[in-house]
């Protein structure tokens, strides 16, 4: 563990990194799968934390000012009264969204508050960190750079604490993953803690689908971005330009996939690959999975996870919900 004051924000560093032979067997496992695939957490290097953030900011991913717009209408109900407590947000990237919940807390219970984000990435804890601390001078904030599926039990203790998933993030896990993740978080919040889990919602495909194949390309550069990464990870020679991205709506399991489909065969070598991967145009590497909800597979849910839903707030369109849970 590394504590540590970066451009005057404490940051807690406990990340516990793969070795570069277990990222090397993460990666090379996956590719030569069948079907193939790789890591979604992948995406997520400097680039790809940037354009995830033009992602959010186009008119066909609806999730985000979806998400917003719930929050800004229901978070002076959930955190009005809220104070001497610890807001916890798993997987936090640039920070925007807790802006909303930090501003329905009355400024003189906001001394009172400690914000902590957590990230696998330790640039985008300090970036947003400091924009926080000249919105909001009063809130201590104390950073954790950290996997959200290790350290859950390394937050800091003391006060209640108020955990935020947001952006449907858990819609990125698999399912017995999603699962075994909020039922570990139940078991550390006390009766006080809440969680408050972004969720998206299914509805009709075209809108789902237009917000993984937006008009401008972003959703397709960060898909390919994840080629680069691996690229210097284990020194493979992929051609991202020579793959196509697709999107789709897969109704039968109610998830959005997210493939790299080679426009012809590919021969993509590594030194790490005892021989090479002949990857023909048949074939696709499947890059990521976003799990959709409806209103009965929510409660079902965060049953198995031994959470209890205590509020559902949603939007008029109802596309998208923010689930208030407490520890069953
Ligand atoms: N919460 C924001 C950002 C979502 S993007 C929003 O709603 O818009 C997903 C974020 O989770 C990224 O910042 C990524 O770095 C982070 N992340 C992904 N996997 C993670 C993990 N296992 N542990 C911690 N952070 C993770
Ligand atoms: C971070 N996560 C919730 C996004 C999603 O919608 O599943 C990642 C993303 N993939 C493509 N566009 C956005």
């Amino acid at each position: 563990m590394k504590n540590e004051v970066v451009d005057g924000i404490e940051i807690t560093d406990h990340l516990r990194r793969l070795s570069p032979e277990q990222v090397r067997e993460e990666i090379l496992s996956g590719l030569l799968d069948s079907p193939r695939s790789l890591p979604s957490k992948y995406f997520y290097d400097q680039k790809g934390s940037r354009l995830f953030e033009d992602i959010t900011k186009l008119d066909e991913y609806y999730l985000t000012d979806t998400e917003k717009g719930i929050m800004r209408r229901t978070m002076p109900l959930v955190v009005g009264e809220l104070s001497d407590a610890d807001v916890i947000e798993l997987g936090s990237g640039d920070c925007s969204k807790i802006s909303i919940l930090l501003e329905s807390i009355p400024e003189e219970s906001r001394s009172t508050i400690r914000y902590v984000p957590v990230d696998v990435s330790r640039a985008a804890i300090v970036k947003s960190a400091v924009k926080l601390r000249e919105r909001f001078p009063r809130v201590r904030i104390q950073g954790l750079v950290a996997n959200f599926h290790h350290r859950i039990e390394e937050v800091p203790d003391g006060h209640r604490k108020l955990f935020c998933f947001f952006g449907s993030t858990i819609g990125n896990l698999g399912q017995a993953e999603s699962e075994s993740f909020l039922a570990g978080l139940s078991e550390v919040m006390r009766p006080a803690d809440r969680l408050l889990l972004g969720l998206d919602m299914v509805k009709e495909v075209g809108v789902l689908e237009s917000a993984y194949n937006d008009s401008k390309g972003i959703t397709a550069a960060f898909n390919r971005n994840i080629l680069d990464v691996v690229n210097r990870l284990v020194q493979t020679d992929f051609r991202p330009r020579e793959f196509d991205h697709s999107a789709f709506f897969n109704s039968e399991v109610n998830r959005i996939e997210m493939h790299l489909v080679p426009r012809r065969n590919s021969t993509v070598h590594s030194p790490y690959l005892q021989s090479p991967l002949e990857i023909s145009s048949g074939e696709t590497i499947h890059t990521e999975n976003s799990y959709k909800y409806t209103p009965d597979s929510i409660e079902s849910f965060c049953k198995k996870c031994r959470l209890n839903v205590e509020n559902i707030f949603m939007d008029e369109r109802e596309w998208f919900s923010l689930v208030e849970l407490a520890a069953d």
